[in-house]
């Protein structure tokens, strides 16, 4: 996929949880680039700002939760055909979460998949009605062209028997086949991103590779971005061609999926790669937490310096424990955030 234009630029993004315990720093400076076409993985463990880095995007942080800094860029195609055509830079932090501006990218420049496909479906529609009012909405096409455009959506999705079955209600369906009608839904009006969150987290592990599949080949298919997040680093080989590693809010290392598996240079991502579950066995995060020494901070207190430094294993005292090392290119396309690869580094 020819990677040549950039579609959202994330710079120095923080998103703070502001609750009577205390302020919860969920994205404290949080730096990376989508491009057009590109699957780009997001993994770390649980809790270290994934889904909040997506719903930032989106425009959907809930409440006391608040972008507080930074900036989200997306580069809007103006001409609806082909590349190369004319964009418009949009700050999305710039504007009304609840407006029209917004309202219309949402769902349509940029389409979420859950990890839970509950959380976009409405129990009391049909599935039908739900695909098609999205359509509506975002295309201003009538009833029965929303409809034909549903079906053949729910088929594009893997969907078996889409015109007999699009008037089912999403209890009816197992959970393999709602996330399905989640990805039609989200398809539907052509995303120039599509934001799956641990989509497949809540499947057996067939269903699983089946979905997996299907968005493999729908990228291909649609040349859109996917942006995958996901704990699961076997995932990610699958997946994707670049990763973006978090560690509390922060990135601490991008680069394309190969160097991440045969040249990981932080601490954190070496620690991640050594506790891989083996392909196609269901993912247990705890036994993931386990296999790295120690667990994740409390959120109300990040560590000073590198928030990694309790646990790793390299730190250097006095050094880790005391200023927030810098981003660092080690090789075109290969950033981390690391002392051990500034400028005095190795
Ligand atoms: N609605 C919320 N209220 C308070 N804190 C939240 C909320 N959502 C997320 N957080 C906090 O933000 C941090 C990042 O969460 P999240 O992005 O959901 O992690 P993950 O990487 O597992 O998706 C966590 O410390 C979490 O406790
Ligand atoms: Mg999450």
């Amino acid at each position: 996929m020819k990677q040549d234009q950039l579609l959202i630029e994330v710079k120095d993004l923080k998103t703070y949880f502001f609750l009577d315990e205390g302020t919860v720093r969920a994205l404290d400076g949080v730096d990376f680039n989508i491009w057009r076409g590109q699957t780009i993985g997001v993994v770390g463990e649980s809790g270290c700002g994934k889904s909040v880095t997506a719903r930032s995007i989106l425009r959907i942080v809930p409440k006391p939760g608040r972008i507080v800094g930074g900036e989200i860029t997306l580069h809007r195609q103006l001409d609806a055909e082909g590349n190369g055509g004319r964009t418009e830079e949009l700050k999305l932090t710039q504007l009304d979460a609840a407006g029209p501006v917004m309202r219309s990218i949402r769902g349509a420049e940029i389409a979420l998949v859950p990890q839970e496909p509950m959380a976009s479906l409405s129990p009391v529609y049909t599935i039908g009605n739900q695909i098609s009012e999205a359509i509506m909405l975002h295309q201003g096409v009538g009833k029965e062209e929303a409809r034909a455009k549903a079906i053949e959506m729910l088929d594009l999705a893997g969907f078996p028997k889409p015109k007999e079955r699009i008037d089912s209600y999403p209890h009816q369906l197992s959970g393999g086949l709602r996330q399905r009608a989640v990805i039609a839904m989200g398809l539907s009006c052509h995303p120039s991103l599509l934001i799956a969150d641990e989509p497949t987290t809540a499947l057996d592990v067939t269903t699983e590779a089946q979905i997996l599949r299907l968005m493999r080949s729908l990228q291909q298919e649609l040349g859109m971005a996917i942006m995958f997040i996901t704990h699961n680093l076997g995932v990610v080989a699958q997946m994707c061609e670049d990763v973006v590693v978090m560690y509390m809010g922060r990135v601490v290392e991008e680069a394309p999926v190969d160097d991440i598996f045969h040249n990981p240079t932080h601490p954190y991502t070496q620690a991640l790669l050594r506790s891989i579950p083996r392909l196609g066995q269901k993912t247990q995060e705890r036994r993931q937490l386990e296999s790295i020494r120690g667990t994740v901070p409390d959120p109300y207190s990040i560590p000073t310096g590198c928030a990694f430094h309790p646990r790793c294993s390299q730190r250097i005292a006095g050094v880790c424990d005391k200023a927030a090392p810098p981003y660092i290119e080690v090789e075109p396309g290969h950033k981390v955030r690391c002392v051990l690869y500034g400028a005095n580094g190795a």
